[in-house]
């Protein structure tokens, strides 16, 4: 079963100007992205900065408007705010930046205490023993109780983030770039981290990144999103086995040598897939500038083509 649907999601932001303050134009964020995420499963939203990816995911949390499209999640509909009372703890989102997204003047204690506060009526007591187990959960010590964000590490600060994001038991995570503000050593530590819990707490989850070799590992599907439409998608085999779209190889090409197959570690391939890149890009999207619409190629493989003719 699919935990999440999204339907031809449209996210488009008004440009306002002039002497009347009027609507000149639209941003077209998101602009037709249709998504499903299995139940269990995690999904890689991949792309480079300003492609929409953190659109996609706000508007799943109901955090800014939906222009067009349907947004499904455990079978109910989500209504046009992003989503109805009922599912809001079962929904959480993880930042890309663990130095801005937690308050600095809260302790550990009531930064991941907030939320079940805010649904939950606990003793003290009760609380201070679930957050100590959901600090065990994700790695900290204990003596993390009371010391402040500051306090921590950036790998650290992340487990404190990952903390209040479980701490309601939610069905469907959305990690925004969790390791793209951390240092290269300690990445791979906590996305790590992150499958464990993925996986010990049978979670959903939509991982974002902006490179190809951060979700190889954890993802069972892989959307590549350029400039608010999706250019490919696939089973995570199918897009680094058997990749179509230009720009999907062009970031399988940008992948360091350290984390590549023989295939791709071949430099004569990599250099003609650049000079392809450079010399075919535009052919491969519609006079906007945008993906053709996806076809399919194999059940789970799908391909914005160009339309011929
Ligand atoms: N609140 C907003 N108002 C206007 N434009 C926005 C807003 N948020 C994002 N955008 C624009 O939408 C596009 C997609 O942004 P975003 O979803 O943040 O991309 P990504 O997360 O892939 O870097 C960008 O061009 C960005 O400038
Ligand atoms: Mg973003």
């Amino acid at each position: 079963m699919n935990l999440l649907e999204i339907k031809d999601l449209k996210v488009h932001y008004p440009i306002k100007g002039g002497f009347f303050n009027t609507v000149k134009d639209y941003v077209k964020a998101v602009d037709g992205v249709s998504i499903s995420i299995p139940e269990g499963t995690t999904y890689g939203l991949v792309g480079e900065s300003g492609s929409g990816k953190t659109t996609t995911g706000k508007a799943v949390m109901g955090l800014n408007h939906v222009t067009a499209g349907e947004i499904h999640f455990n079978g109910q509909k989500l209504n046009e705010k992003g989503r109805k009372v009922n599912v809001r703890d079962d929904i959480q989102m993880i930042f890309q930046d663990p130095y801005s997204s937690l308050n600095p003047r809260k302790r550990v204690f009531d930064i991941v205490a907030e939320p079940i506060r805010n649904y939950h009526k606990r003793s003290k007591e009760e609380l201070i023993n679930e957050v100590l187990g959901l600090l065990n959960r994700v790695g900290l010590p204990p003596g993390s109780l009371y010391k402040y964000p500051h306090e921590f590490s950036g790998g650290q600060r992340q487990r404190i983030g990952v903390a209040r994001a479980i701490a309601l038991n939610p069905k469907l995570i959305i990690a925004d770039e969790p390791v793209s503000a951390l240092d290269v050593s300690v990445q791979a530590q906590v996305l790590n981290f992150m499958q464990d819990i993925q996986k010990d707490m049978d979670l959903t989850m939509m991982f974002i990144a902006h490179d190809l070799g951060v979700v190889r590992h954890m993802c069972r599907h892989i959307g590549i999103m350029y400039h608010g439409r999706l250019v490919e998608e696939g089973t995570t085999e199918e897009i680094f086995s058997n990749p179509q779209h230009i720009y999907t190889k062009r970031l399988i090409a940008a992948i360091p040598d350290t984390d590549v197959d023989e295939v791709e570690r071949n430099l004569a391939l990599r250099q003609k897939i650049k000079e392809e890149y450079d010399q075919n890009f535009d052919e491969n999207l519609d006079e906007e500038g945008r993906a053709f619409p996806l076809q399919s190629i194999s059940k789970t493989h799908r391909v914005a083509l160009p339309v011929k003719g």
